[in-house]
């Protein structure tokens, strides 16, 4: 069941400075056209190098971000048309979860008083049964009881994030964006959140946008990636698909950015020279062209052909692999 659709989805921001003194508004196009979708129990990686709107997708997708174009259904209600109670419904359905453990929790409050919070907001269950879920909560993510006294302070990170999902939890979301969610954490925390969120998914299907830098982390956790390149998704598919065969030539250079992702392989060589441009100035044609060593002169006049090839799809004038 298709639990999250994403049409055309735009979101922009006024560049700094623009608008001011009479000088003309110029907009930054963060998130430039995306469609996505994702189904109940899935988990869904999103990839790209800093800046590509990865977080401003996520974000716009909670209604946390204005959205200048475009849909967002959620359960098959469209939530950029909805009211009031819509977007209740969606605070009700869905969670996030962000990078900084510690900023993302409010350091005078104990765990316990902040999980209570979320109950009492969400009326997730009757007061006097709140103290017991907050027991639940926190073993569900592995920690013991007597952490709900203390205050975020004297937690270590991985323990904080653990709260921050717990916290997510307690909306019993549909839908969990975790943005950058393992990157400010040790390795070995790291693998123990990832395992978390596939045994969480597991038993409560949640579905999950996993909004991530590191590929190797996403092959092991997500069913589906989608690869961002300044606002738009350049290639997406089943994670075997997209890491066995990328078709598109920054997947390539993504893919080969891994260390040792397979070390019986060689890999051709695909460089990735230079830094995306900025979003307030697009390139013409593919929005890629400048970087890419496999570009033609039509990838500068024409925006590149969509193929689907079994549910992968991608933007290239390329039509074999390239790994
Ligand atoms: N609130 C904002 N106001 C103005 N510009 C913004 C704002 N938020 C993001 N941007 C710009 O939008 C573009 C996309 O940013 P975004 O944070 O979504 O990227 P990202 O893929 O999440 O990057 P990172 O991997 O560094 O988190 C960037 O050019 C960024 O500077
Ligand atoms: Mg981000």
């Amino acid at each position: 069941m298709t639990l999250l659709q994403v049409k055309d989805l735009q979101v922009r921001f006024a560049a700094p400075g623009s608008g001011l003194f009479g000088l003309r508004r110029q907009w930054l196009k963060a998130v430039n056209g995306i469609s996505l979708s994702l189904a109940a129990g899935e988990v869904l990686g999103l990839v790209g190098e800093s800046g590509s709107g990865k977080s401003s997708l996520g974000r716009a997708i909670l209604r946390l971000n204005e959205i200048a174009a475009g849909q967002v259904l959620f359960d098959g209600v469209d939530i950029t048309q909805g009211g009031k109670l819509d977007i209740e419904r969606l605070r009700r359905e869905t969670a996030m979860i962000f990078q900084d453990p510690y900023a993302a929790l409010n350091p005078r409050l104990s765990i316990g008083e902040t999980l209570a919070e979320v109950l009492r907001v969400q009326r997730k269950v009757a007061t006097p049964l709140i103290p017991r879920r907050v027991d639940e909560l926190l073993a569900q993510v592995g920690l013991h009881a007597e952490l709900a006294s203390r205050k975020p302070g004297s937690l270590s990170g991985g323990q904080c994030q653990r709260v921050g999902i717990a916290r997510a939890l307690a909306i019993e979301p549909r839908l969990i964006i975790a943005d950058e969610c393992v990157a400010a954490l040790d390795v070995s925390i790291q693998g123990q959140i990832i395992n978390l969120l596939l045994e969480l998914r597991q038993r409560m299907n949640l579905a999950i946008l996993f909004i991530a830098h590191d590929l190797a982390i996403v092959r092991r956790l997500c069913d589906r990636v989608a690869v961002m390149y300044l606002g738009q998704i350049v290639e997406e598919g089943p994670v075997e698909a997209v890491f066995g065969a990328p078709r598109h030539p920054y997947t390539a250079a993504l893919i080969q950015s891994i260390p040792e992702i397979d070390p019986t392989r060689a890999l051709p060589r695909e460089p990735l020279p230079g830094e995306p441009p900025s979003p307030l100035h697009l390139p013409s044609g593919c929005a890629f062209h400048p970087r890419c060593r496999h570009a033609r002169p039509i990838c500068t006049e024409k925006p590149p052909p969509s193929h689907d090839l079994k549910g992968q799809r991608y933007s290239c004038v390329l039509e074999k692999p390239l790994l």
